[in-house]
This record gives C-alpha cells, structure tokens and sequence, in this order.
C-alpha cells in the first residue's frame, strides 16, 4: 500500500485528539539539544483507548506533557475536538489555554506523590473544581466531589478527614482519578498508571479505568512500557523508540503481524513472547543511542537486526501495510 507520510484514519472517524508534527527538543549544557520527541503524529478516535509502549526514554511522558502543554512542545500541533468545536492547542495562552485544560487531564506513575501531601483528600479533589471556570455552585461542587469518590471506591465522609499518605497507593491512585474525572474531562491521559503498584492491584485499577471511561465517557492515552498491560487495555497502539512512532496499529494487529523490527524485538523481550516472533530477534543488546545524537536515517538502525545501506541514508517514512495499520520502516516484515 501507499507510504502518506502520517498515520491516517479513515474521513469518517471521530478524532478528538489530534497530534501533528510534535516535536519536543531540551537545550542542555552548553549547546547540546536532547530530541525527546521527533515529529510526531497521531490521531486519537472518540471513545478509544491509544496505548503508546516503548523503553524508557523514548518519549512517551514528553509527548504526553507535549500534549497537554506542560511545557508547550517546541513545534507541531495539537487539535483537540469537544462537543463539535475543535481548538489548537498550541497557540493557546493565559486565560484561553486555562479554559481548554479541563478537557485533558493526567494521572501519573506516582499516585502519592501527585497528590497535595498537606491538602486533606477531599479538598485535593476538589481543588480543579474551584480554580477552573465552570459555572457551578458550592453546592453543586461539594455533590460533584461526592459523586467521582464514590464511583473510585472512596468514601467521602473518610476522605474529609485523611491526607494522601494515610491511603495506600492504590487508594491514591483511585483518588487521583477521581481528581481528573471531577472536571469531566474528554481525554484522560494515564503516564504509566499501574507501574508503582503491587500486581494484585494493577488488576483493579485498570478495571477502573475502564469503568470510568464507560461511565464518563472518555477517551484513553494510555502510556507504559509493559507490553501486556498496553495490550489489554489499549484498542490501538502507538510503538515509539527514540522519540519516533515506529509503528501504529490495532492491538491485534500488533501482537499478530508486528511489521516493524523493533516491534518485534519488543514482543521478543516480553516474559511471554508472542508466536508470531522468533525469540532470536529479541537479542538487540541493551545500548541505546543517545537522544542528543540520535543516528542518521532510521533511529533504530544501531540496533536492528535488518539493517541495510539505506537505512543509515534515508529516514523511512510512515507507510501503510494494512488496515489502520502503519509502519516506518525501509523494510517491514509483511505476510508474516
Ligand atoms: N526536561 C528535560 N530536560 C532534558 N531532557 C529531558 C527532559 N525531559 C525528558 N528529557 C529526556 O527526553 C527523553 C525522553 O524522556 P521521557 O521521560 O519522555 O521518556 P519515557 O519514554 O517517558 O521514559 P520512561 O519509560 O523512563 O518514563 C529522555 O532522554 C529524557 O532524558
Ligand atoms: S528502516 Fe532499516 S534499520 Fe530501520 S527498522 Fe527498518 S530495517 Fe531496521
Ligand atoms: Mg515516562
């Protein structure tokens, strides 16, 4: 199939987040510049939950924080559509971006530590719901607040009382939902949500979040770098290494035709190795090239078992390979 360049959905879908060229550079030392994130784009559809997965390092929390303007990316766009209006992001100041923020909220890897450690849970919750214009009244805040505790499993009476660290980390992180879906949100962005939790509570916390999104409607950003996690959750995948998407696709697809090398070398790695790779392939070595000197062509050539001349030549551009499916690769494993 055609190589376009960008991932693109099909006209009729309904995207409410919108990613166009993001690029995120950090000026460090002297004169170096770390390329965190690379021009970068993707669409996000109503409704679905996008997993992006990749080691650490590539650029998952960057784009995120790119994403929500915390701190603005140093190019690109970002066009988010709520109940029929589209707004672009990035030329948003002030007043203007503090009225669109409540329409992308983050929860973090670290429940306790993002939340206010001097504030009682009640009031941290509440704290959105005070600063950004909505109209509502004191009451209406106070049977708001009431409401997303008791849908995360909290009770408000014990949360009027108790700060953060009273509660365990799944408790935080419950908490720190609440705090994002009290601004009834039409994105929630999860940077690694489960990380820092014991596995017996991963489970319920992800179960969560799924009932939130059924209950409140909402659109998932759903970053980790575990595989499994990202696989079970998410509806599609954006693959990153080194600041670029390698790859985008279904779920399915991904774990069943992976087309990119690193994709691959990724599914390889995992503690149960997907059939559709050879366990060989997973042997890449641990050396990752640096951001601030990322290598010519295609990123990952350092380290990719496929590599050829022209892949050090020419950077390889977004094609699709199937439906919804797309790769940046000079030499992507199809028919597999
Ligand atoms: N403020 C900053 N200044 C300089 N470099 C930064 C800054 N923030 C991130 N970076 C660098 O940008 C790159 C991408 O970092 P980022 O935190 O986005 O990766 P990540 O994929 O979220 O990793 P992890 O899985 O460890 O959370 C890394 O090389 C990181 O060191
Ligand atoms: S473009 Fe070349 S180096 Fe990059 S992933 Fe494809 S085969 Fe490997
Ligand atoms: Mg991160």
């Amino acid at each position: 199939m055609a190589g376009s360049g960008v991932a693109q959905l099909r006209d009729d879908d309904d995207i409410v987040l919108s990613v166009k060229n993001l690029v995120m550079e950090f000026k460090v030392g002297r004169d170096e510049i770390v390329h965190a994130v690379s021009d970068v784009s993707f669409d996000v559809k109503k409704g679905e939950t996008l997993g992006i997965v990749g080691e650490s390092g590539c650029g998952k929390s960057t784009t995120a924080r790119s994403v929500v303007q915390l701190p603005k990316p140093t190019s690109g766009n970002v066009m988010v559509t709520s109940e029929g209006d589209s707004i672009e992001l990035t030329g948003l100041k002030g007043d203007a971006l503090r009225k669109v923020r409540p329409k992308l909220q983050m929860i973090f890897q670290d429940p306790i530590s993002s939340l206010n450690p001097r504030r009682i849970v009640r009031e941290v919750v509440k704290e959105g719901l005070t600063i950004w214009p909505n109209g509502m009244s004191a009451q209406k805040i106070e049977d708001r607040v009431d409401e997303v505790l008791e849908s995360v499993g909290i009770d408000p009476e014990i949360a009027a009382n108790r700060r953060a660290h009273e509660f365990s980390g799944g408790q935080c992180q419950r908490i720190s939902i609440a705090r994002a879906v009290a601004l009834d949100p039409e994105i929630l962005i999860c940077d690694e949500p489960v990380s820092a939790l014991d596995v017996s509570v991963q489970a319920q916390i992800l179960n969560l979040l799924e009932e939130m999104k059924d209950k409140y409607g909402l659109t998932l950003l759903f970053i980790s770098h575990d595989l499994s996690v990202v696989r079970n959750v998410s509806d599609r995948v954006v693959v990153m290494y080194l600041g670029k998407i390698c790859e985008i696709g279904s779920s399915d697809t991904i774990y069943s035709l992976p087309a990119h090398p690193y994709t691959r070398v990724l599914l390889a790695s995992a503690p149960e190795p997907a059939s559709t790779v050879d366990a060989t392939e997973s042997a890449i070595g641990d050396d990752i090239p640096s951001p601030i000197n990322p290598p010519t062509g295609c990123r990952f050539r350092t380290r990719c078992p496929s590599a050829q001349t022209l892949c050090e030549e020419k950077e390889p551009e977004m094609q699709q390979v199937g439906d919804d499916h797309f790769v940046a690769c000079h030499f992507p494993v199809v028919n597999n």
